[in-house]
């Protein structure tokens, strides 16, 4: 979910308004609503997106008020409908709230209150909550700041909340735990969100709460922040916002998630820019550098990470076992943190995540730490929760995904995580200094190359066009393209809910297989250096099931041409860089055939960016 609020000299509504457009990919739901306007509070809110909320709000309430807070959902407790939206009143309608994460023991906190006399309009555990406020604030005659102190002291989960008193107008009081929470401070006035997106217009100065703190914020005033557990006072620390307007928008694409493909070449050269240095055959990241004796010592590395991430991660387990001969191993996060593993002093852990902010990626790593591990965090958006929670780590410099469907953050991890391995490499001598120097200068020509793979653009949109109404799709790929094909599948399920699937193309043969038929798209990784004889084998099998081929090929590539019905071409380069190739095709694959078939590119149904629930 996304959170927006304001407090101070200007109209809250279209600040809400266009701050929770920002934060839809967040989750998009359901959207509402509330403001201030001296005397009442006017709320609205509605099943759908921002776009619908603001239509109802034309119809229902007028939007005058200094104080407002907002809210985007991804459903958890009770289905996306009007009545569960956020904001929610209290009993007595005077507080009203909106929450971000999972209240784990609201059911027994909200039969407590219902033997108090309380009554719950919806099924959510934002009501238990504000109620629960509500129940402390009379119980014991105090003011709003300290009652949500003293609730949140009774609840077991996650939150970022912000929440208001009707009869206190003045003040938005915020808390966190788990999920994200940032202020912005401005001349007499403040802005609250679960990123600063929302705010980049306004100020430059943020401060992010930690968990288990709250702030009130006071019209006017300066900001107060204390822990939740002692109420003991936190010196807020101010940051300078680095973000630009120009970066969360679509700058002329059509969709976000097309304008994020696009700037992969930029994106990859940010991200290895000052770290590579080929001239000098040199590659330096502090993070490494910094803790190389660690990385030395090591008995592995456990890899964590989520969704598209845990891909990226699947690559680097291939780059570090073939170059910085160091067993690898790849979890789920969710995976990994209940099922205790063994983890030692000497494992390092790196934590990948685009956002930052994943809960389980969060608690994998929290887990790691209390073990005795070194966690390294692979890291996209600067200052997130699991790049402060990381000892040490690396960012990518994707610039802000917002399509819900990861692009330019998978391949920016995978150039971090190939940095690394080169590193390690050649800090243990584990590659020679000739192939290390090819490397260096095979990855400095990955932008360039990856604009040529860009290219294809028009020739796979019309292989698109061919296949956008098939029901099932596999991905088949080898090596180091077994996760690409993993991460090929799982772009076209998310945006177009075509049921797809990735497999290592050898493995093809122990059950897909039965699958192929005449109408079955077979999208094959079968670049030059790489098994190509193998695939080339399994590309056969498929052909003689009558399965439709789509190849994606080197430059040049004539024996796959012969076989596939369709072939994609990419430029030729090692085998342990190709992933940054390969998979460019089979996003845009995806996209297009999401485009055409009308679904919803950047905000695809169920789904959410930033999950920070478990
Ligand atoms: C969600 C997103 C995915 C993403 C995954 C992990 O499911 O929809 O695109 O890969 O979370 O997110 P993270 O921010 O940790 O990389």
């Amino acid at each position: 979910c996304g959170i927006v609020g304001y407090i101070g000299k200007r109209e809250a509504y279209p600040i809400i308004i266009k701050g929770l457009k920002r934060l839809e990919y967040r989750g998009y739901d359901s959207a509402g609503i509330a403001l201030y306007d001296g005397n009442n509070i006017k709320l609205c809110k509605t099943k759908g997106k921002v776009a619908d909320l603001e239509q109802k709000i034309q119809q229902e309430i007028s939007t005058d008020g200094t104080l407002g807070i907002g809210h985007t959902r991804w459903a958890t407790h009770g289905v996306p409908n009007d009545v569960n939206s956020h904001p929610h009143y209290s009993n007595s309608g005077n507080l009203v709230i909106i929450h971000n994460g999972i209240i784990e023991n609201y059911d027994a906190l909200k039969q407590e209150l219902i033997k108090r006399g309380y009554s719950f309009k919806s099924d959510t555990d934002t009501e238990v909550l504000v109620n629960l406020i509500e129940d402390v604030m009379k119980q014991e005659h105090i003011k709003l700041g300290k009652a949500v102190q003293v609730a949140l002291n009774q609840v077991v989960g996650a939150y970022a909340i912000a929440v208001f008193d009707k009869n206190k107008p003045n003040e938005i009081v915020v808390a966190r735990l788990g999920s994200p929470l940032a202020i912005g401070v401005g001349d007499d006035e403040f802005f609250i969100a679960s990123d600063a997106s929302p705010f980049i217009e306004y100020t430059k100065n943020a401060i992010y709460l930690e968990d288990e703190e709250m702030a009130i914020v006071r019209r006017g005033k300066d900001v107060k922040i204390r822990k939740i557990k002692d109420d003991s006072l936190v010196d807020p620390y101010m940051q300078e916002l680095k973000l630009n307007l120009e970066q969360i928008e679509k700058g002329g694409y059509e969709h976000f998630m097309l304008k994020e493909i696009y700037e992969q070449p930029r994106a990859i050269l940010d991200t290895f820019r000052g770290r590579l240095k080929t001239d000098q055959a040199i590659i330096k990241m502090v993070g490494v550098e910094d803790n190389m004796k660690k990385f030395l010592n090591a008995n592995r590395i456990i890899i964590v990470a989520c969704g598209t991430s845990w891909h990226a991660g699947l690559v680097a387990e291939y780059i570090f076992e073939d170059l910085a001969r160091v067993p690898v191993e790849v979890e789920y996060a969710s995976e990994f943190r209940y099922r205790n593993p063994v983890i030692t002093e000497n494992d390092i852990v790196i934590a990948i995540s685009q956002s930052g902010e994943t809960a389980d990626t969060l608690a994998a790593i929290k887990l790691a730490k209390s073990k005795g591990a070194f966690v390294f965090g692979v890291c996209n958006v600067v200052g997130s929760s699991i790049a402060r929670e990381t000892d040490a780590g690396a960012y990518t410099h994707a610039g802000p995904e917002i399509g819900v469907a990861s692009t330019k953050a998978f391949t920016t991890q995978i150039t971090v995580l190939t940095l690394m391995a080169l590193r390690l490499a050649r800090a243990k001598g584990t590659i020679s200094s000739s192939d290390y120097r090819h490397h260096l200068i095979e990855l400095e020509l990955i932008p360039e190359k990856v604009e040529k793979a860009l290219q294809s653009d028009n020739n796979v949109k019309a292989i698109a066009n061919i296949y956008k109404d098939a029901k099932n799709c596999l991905y088949l790929g080898r090596g180091y393209n077994f996760p690409v094909a993993l991460e090929g599948a799982l772009k076209l399920k998310e945006i177009s809910y075509i049921h797809a699937e990735g497999y290592p193309a050898a493995e093809m043969k122990h059950g897909p297989i039965a699958l192929i038929d005449e109408n079955m798209p077979i999208v094959v990784i079968a670049t030059k250096k790489g098994h190509y004889e193998k695939v080339v084998s399994n590309i056969q099998e498929i052909k003689s099931r009558k399965g439709k081929i789509i190849g994606v090929v080197t430059e040049g590539d004539t024996h796959v041409k012969e076989l596939a019905d369709h072939v994609i071409e990419i430029p030729e380069t090692l085998e342990s860089l190709s992933p940054l190739l390969t998979t460019i095709p089979l996003q845009l694959l995806s996209y297009h055939i999401a485009v055409m078939l009308g679904k919803n590119v950047d905000q695809p149904r169920n789904l959410a960016k930033s999950v920070t629930v478990e």
